[in-house]
């Protein structure tokens, strides 16, 4: 994943794009670039690397005068991080650049024709075919001539174009990859997201895929694919711009994982009234979720894991099959599903290919789509029947925490929803579940209270070059959370295993000093918990066991360090269970000296396959 910005009006171009590209750095940060037009021509600046050596190589903006430009930083697809493989691409002559985030899919046989026109190539980039491709066509017309392009080449894209023969345009053009604009007073910009520009203006249009917008210093027009003009809804942000600014923490995971109380409060109090869920203006009828045969969950990575607590959770509330299954092997399992499965997809970002792909093959079979997303009007909310937003605010980690947890919330919400409306539990149950998740943010505060035992634990294992999380039930769902966090942050190799199944293999694993952190919050399995903790420390493992503050004593007789949290339903444990697992992988990461916010190879949302 990529981000994109791009700037037209009155003030000094430089400096606006490269504060817009700092607050997209965490879409990917392997090198950055800006082209913009200094009066005369194009001034190309790029270079690999972060963000910081492309602002010293021009000053901090200085070094570039002019008012138009388009910006760019890197997560490398195809072409290795270098400086000629840097965005902006440029054409032959110079005159076009493009900034692209997503894959041009045909641009081999694109650029072999291009090079037998005679056109030279610089870069191994997909994205320079763009630029070569538009002034193959360009005959003085920068709008039309992208036209002409976007009906030849196949993949997903957000691009950025500016021409230096047209200095006053900008050409903005969406498909499978997020774009949005932001609408100014003698101003405009094209951006991956809203982050980049909400510190100008909180007007913005969220582009459909296969449209083209022209933006000029006095305003913007939106076309088709057919290049006929179409008019868009204008949206007004309401997040306020130090939501996605790391307010004095020193890094934003940290800062995300402490804002989990309040993004829970924001997740689930507007849906609970007078004791029950109440979901507006709510897609599915009363009908069609009586007649649910069963639901199949679909995600990567972490929303993956939210699902599989998922379906322990709704297995129990509505006792229809709930099946879960990674986004990247939905697409090609043959699923069996039809008009009465509903399929659940579960994204942060709403832009992970895989998931969208895994949606629209859902949807090719005849199933309801229902999402449940963080970010708004991104592409998977917008192909989806009902989308439930989670409301956590910008998550600018590269490691989710805040909107896995509240996903957690929305799952749970959901299923209390759709069992009152079965009537598949008692009203007890229900209200008492309901009345823990009003609870859940104060009780999240309590455990994040914990953090310094819990930088205390991280110094005892951060040098620990294999880590186990195990456990049954919830709690094995919880641990798959636990270990990818631990892993994708501190770059430690760690596996989450069903506890039950150690003895199945993996036991050969444990020797001496191995440490497992044995993920014992679920009571009707806490006895067989106890009994794996002691299975491992008879091999000579250390056991850091996280267990609610009821079973500390119990669990205190085996394992060599214990993280408790408050008892809650069963239901939402693993909501308070992930905080300390959180901070065990932050901490450990910053005491291994990792890079948090962007950790080597990832990126914050995958738009590629
Ligand atoms: C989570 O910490 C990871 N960064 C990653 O696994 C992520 O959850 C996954 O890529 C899915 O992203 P999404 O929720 O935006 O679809």
């Amino acid at each position: 994943m990529c981000g994109i910005v791009g700037y037209v009006g009155g003030e000094e171009a430089a400096p606006i794009l490269l504060d817009g590209l700092a607050r997209l750095e965490y879409r990917g940060y392997d090198s950055a670039g800006v082209a913009i037009f200094d009066g005369e021509r194009l001034r190309v600046a790029k270079t690999k690397g972060r963000l910081r050596a492309l602002s010293d190589m021009i000053q901090g903006g200085s070094a570039i005068r002019g008012s138009i430009g388009v910006g760019h930083t890197r997560w490398a697809t195809h072409g290795a991080p270098s400086d000629v493989n840097s965005h902006p691409q440029v054409s032959r002559s110079g005159r076009i650049a493009v900034v692209h985030n997503g894959i041009i899919e045909n641009y081999a046989e694109l650029k072999a024709f291009l090079v037998s026109q005679g056109v030279d190539f610089a870069s191994e980039t997909d994205t320079e075919v763009v630029a070569q491709l538009i002034e193959y066509f360009y005959d003085g017309d920068i709008l039309k001539a992208v036209g002409r392009v976007l009906h030849r080449i196949e993949g997903a894209y957000a691009l950025g174009i500016i021409c230096g023969d047209e200095p006053e345009r900008l050409i903005a053009v969406r498909k499978d990859s997020p774009l949005i604009l932001g609408l100014g007073e003698g101003f405009n910009f094209l951006a991956s997201d809203v982050t980049a520009i909400i510190k100008h203006t909180r007007n913005v249009v969220y582009m459909e895929d296969g449209e083209i917008a022209e933006l000029t210093r006095e305003g913007v027009t939106c076309y088709n694919h057919l290049l006929q003009p179409v008019r868009k809804e204008v949206s007004h942000v309401d997040w306020e711009i130090d939501a996605a600014e790391k307010g004095g923490y020193e890094h934003f995971m940290l800062k995300e994982i402490m804002e989990q109380p309040e993004a829970l409060r924001r997740a689930i109090f507007p849906r609970i009234r007078d004791g029950e869920v109440i979901l507006e203006d709510f897609g599915l009828s009363d009908e069609y979720i009586r007649a649910l045969r069963k639901i199949f969950i679909v995600a990567c990575g972490s929303s993956y894991h939210v699902g599989m607590v998922g379906k322990y959770n709704l297995e129990k509330l509505l006792r229809i099959p709930v099946e879960v299954t990674l986004a990247s092997e939905f697409r090609y399992m043959d699923p069996i599903l039809d008009d009465n499965t509903l399929v659940i997809v579960i994204s942060q970002s709403g832009e992970t290919l895989d998931t969208m792909a895994a949606l629209r093959e859902a949807k090719g079979l005849g199933a309801k789509i229902l999402s449940i997303v963080n970010v708004v009007g991104s592409s998977i909310a917008r192909e989806s029947d009902v989308v439930l937003y989670t409301w956590a605010g910008p998550e600018i980690a590269v490691a989710t925490t805040k909107a896995y947890s509240t996903q957690l919330a929305v799952v749970d919400l959901l299923g209390l929803y759709f069992a009152r409306k079965r009537g598949s539990i008692t009203a007890e149950r229900r209200q008492a579940a309901v009345g823990e998740l009003l609870l859940l943010p104060s009780k999240l505060e309590q455990v994040l209270e914990k953090q310094e035992a819990i930088q205390y634990f991280a110094s005892q294992y951060f040098n620990h070059d294999s880590i186990f999380f195990i456990g049954r039930n919830v709690d094995y769902a919880l641990g798959l959370e636990g270990s990818l966090k631990l892993k994708e942050i501190s770059y430690i190799h760690s596996e989450a295993y069903a506890s039950g199944e150690l003895k199945h293999g993996t036991i050969s694993l444990i020797e001496d000093g191995t440490l497992v952190v044995a993920v014992a919050t679920y009571a009707r399995l806490f006895d067989k918990a106890m009994s794996n903790v002691v299975e491992v420390k008879s091999r000579g493992a250390d056991v850091l066991a996280l267990t609610t503050e009821d079973r500390a004593e119990t669990m205190g007789r085996n394992a060599n360090a214990i993280i408790t949290i408050p008892d809650t339903d069963e239901l939402l444990l693993p909501s308070l269970g992930v905080a300390p697992l959180q901070l065990l992988a932050y901490y450990i990461a910053l005491m291994r000296g990792c890079d948090i916010d962007k950790p080597r190879n990832l990126a914050k949302s995958v738009t590629v396959e």
